[in-house]
């Protein structure tokens, strides 16, 4: 679990990195922030494309960003949209990769929360690594 101050500087990040949103199709910006085991926190926006499934959604921005750096542990994401929309069922996928404890919080543009739960709750039977044979 997380404290409430390290919620409120996520959401507050997540709320920020909103407006780096490249969201020129669809006008709806997502922001994310995910905080790290190590206390590092890795912002993300989605990112559209003119050939449209190319899109990346803002929480898997911010999972690859933390990944590429080294990360592969997580303790919590926020993220921010205009309506407090729930994480697609690929970035579900990518964040239960790496744990099915991670905090998901989602707010609103104001910063309010609508939803909390884990991912693994956001995605049950997710398939997993163990799921792989040796
Ligand atoms: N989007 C995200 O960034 N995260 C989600 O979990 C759902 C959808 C983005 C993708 C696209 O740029 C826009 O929201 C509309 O689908």
């Amino acid at each position: 679990m997380i404290t409430d101050e390290e919620k409120k500087k996520l959401i507050q990040i997540a709320v920020e990195a909103r407006s780096h949103a490249y969201a020129p199709y669809s006008q709806y910006q997502v922001g994310a922030a995910l905080l790290a085991a190590s206390g590092r926190i890795y912002d993300g926006v989605n990112v559209e494309n003119a050939a449209f499934p190319v899109t990346i959604c803002a929480e898997r921005v911010a999972v690859f960003k933390a990944v590429s750096e080294g990360e592969r542990e997580f303790l919590a994401i926020a993220v921010a949209t205009v309506n407090g929309g729930m994480p697609c069922g690929s970035c579900r996928q990518v964040l239960a990769e790496f744990g099915l404890e991670t905090w998901v919080i989602i707010a609103n543009r104001e910063g309010r929360i609508l939803h909390e739960a884990t991912i693994g709750e956001l995605l049950p039977g997710a398939f997993r690594p163990q799921d792989l044979p040796k």
